[in-house]
């Protein structure tokens, strides 16, 4: 166990680079499954959640190796195993992507039910539904998922999503890429990592169309061959940045971003006060640290992302006042952070699905508790803000998602350490 132990108190100044898309990561690394060859994969996150999954592919059969910073390079030609190890599938989300990985390329496969943040009840009804659309036999329980081919064998087929997921739309794309016939997702997810995701398997052979909007056309594909792949910045650790900036006032450039991406969070930034400068593929943030209040309801993309919810509530703690926060993806997500705002000094109420967040002057250093990812990036940020020292427990969910971040933040200027218990 580890804690950060932040300083407050200092206005961010200078310039980060963005890491890659955890999120792109985490799907394009399980569909290196799909690939007859090496595939040379590059601004890989440094980060936990990529070592897990890294590891899983090692211990299934794959050839991992690491190349110069964030390159990987992954051979799964010579895999055989369709039940990975469900200890290391357990200890994080995306690692369900392997459901789809495995049907595509061996038409079987068992894999534990995944773990990761659990803010919020997380049903994977919808990716099931993909796979019985698909032709396979389902076989769930409390411990793992089970497919094999069903009576009729797989093959591709249209499939409307009940909800608009991410997960389900990721994993009902790799899992159509290699089986025969035509899926059409409809309802899909727009994420930039879904659109990543697609941009990689037809950059190694596949057949996909539509990514970005909401019916995506998949033509199954007998094979995919190696190649290179350069995954997308981040999004949200871009947003992080930019919203501790803002918290804190400074003069930062955040480098290796693709500002359309960024809209749907820097519009909301600039309504509260922040100065904002988009380049090709950087942001200057200016920011004075005083902000006026401001309405925000989460949405999939291209809405303001539930993602980036809890860090815009710090913003909304330091603004004059009140701003009202609505959670439209993940009802509960307000829980995993909102109380250790308060023994910060916020005046947060939640009303349901929305938070009102009087802002005050002022944050107090604290000892809180992240419990995930995102909401430790908050605590984070509100550590940074605040008068006096802040100790983030549980640094390890943060270290999930946000590749260097002791190092990044004090290259800004920031008073901030990890602390090993
Ligand atoms: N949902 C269902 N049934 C399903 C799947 C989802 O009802 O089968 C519901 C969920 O309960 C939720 C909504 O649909 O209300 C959206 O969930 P989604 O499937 O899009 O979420 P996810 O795929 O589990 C991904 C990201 C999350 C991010 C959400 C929403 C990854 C690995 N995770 O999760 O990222 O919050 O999309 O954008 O891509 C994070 O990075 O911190 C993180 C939690």
């Amino acid at each position: 166990m580890a804690r950060y132990e932040i300083y407050g108190g200092t206005p961010l100044r200078g310039e980060v680079t963005i890491s890659g898309a955890k999120n792109a990561a985490v799907a394009i690394l399980p569909a290196t499954l799909l690939v007859n060859g090496k595939c040379r994969i590059e601004n890989v996150p440094d980060i936990s959640d990529v070592r897990i999954l890294l590891s899983i592919l090692e211990e299934m059969g794959a050839d991992v190796q690491h190349g110069e910073a964030g390159v990987v390079e992954i051979d799964c030609s010579n895999v055989t195993c369709t039940c990975p190890d469900p200890e290391l599938v357990k200890k994080m989300r995306a690692s369900y992507y392997l459901m789809g990985a495995l049907l595509s390329r061996f038409g079987r496969g068992k894999v534990a039910l995944p773990g990761g943040c659990n803010f919020a009840s997380r049903p994977i009804d919808q990716h099931i539904k993909g796979f019985l659309a698909l032709g396979a036999d389902v076989d769930e329980t409390d411990e793992y998922v089970e497919l094999v081919p069903g009576p009729n064998g797989l093959r591709g087929n249209r499939v409307s999503l009940d909800v608009v997921s991410v997960g389900a739309t990721v994993n009902i794309m790799i899992a159509a890429t290699l089986l025969p016939g035509t899926t059409v997702i409809e309802n899909a997810a727009k994420e930039p990592h879904i659109v990543d995701l697609a941009n990689y398997l037809n950059t190694m052979g596949a057949n996909i169309s539509g990514a970005g909007t909401d019916t995506i056309k998949i033509r199954g594909v007998q094979s995919l061959q190696g190649g290179t792949y350069a995954i997308i910045p981040d999004q949200i650790e871009a947003g992080t940045y930019l919203a501790a900036v803002a918290a804190t006032g400074g003069n930062v450039l955040v480098k290796n971003v693709i500002p359309k991406h960024m809209d749907c969070i820097t519009s909301k930034l600039m309504e509260m006060g922040a100065q904002i400068i988009n380049y090709d593929d950087s942001i200057r943030i200016r920011s004075e640290g005083r902000l006026r209040h401001t309405t925000v309801k989460t949405r999939p993309y291209p809405g303001f992302p539930t993602d980036m919810q809890a860090q815009i509530c710090v913003c909304m703690t330091l603004a004059s006042g009140v701003s009202r926060l609505t959670e439209s993806v993940y009802e509960t997500r307000f829980f995993g952070y909102c109380s250790e705002l308060e023994s910060m000094g916020a005046d947060i109420q939640i009303n349901g699905k929305t938070a009102i967040v009087t802002g005050s002057d002022q944050l107090y250093g604290a000892t809180v508790c992240a419990r995930d990812l995102r909401a430790g990036a908050a605590l984070v940020i509100a550590g940074l803000a605040a008068e006096g020292i802040t100790f983030v427990k549980n640094s390890h969910f943060v270290e999930r998602g946000y590749e260097h971040l002791i190092e990044k933040l004090t290259a800004l200027g920031a008073n901030i350490r990890r602390i090993e218990d």
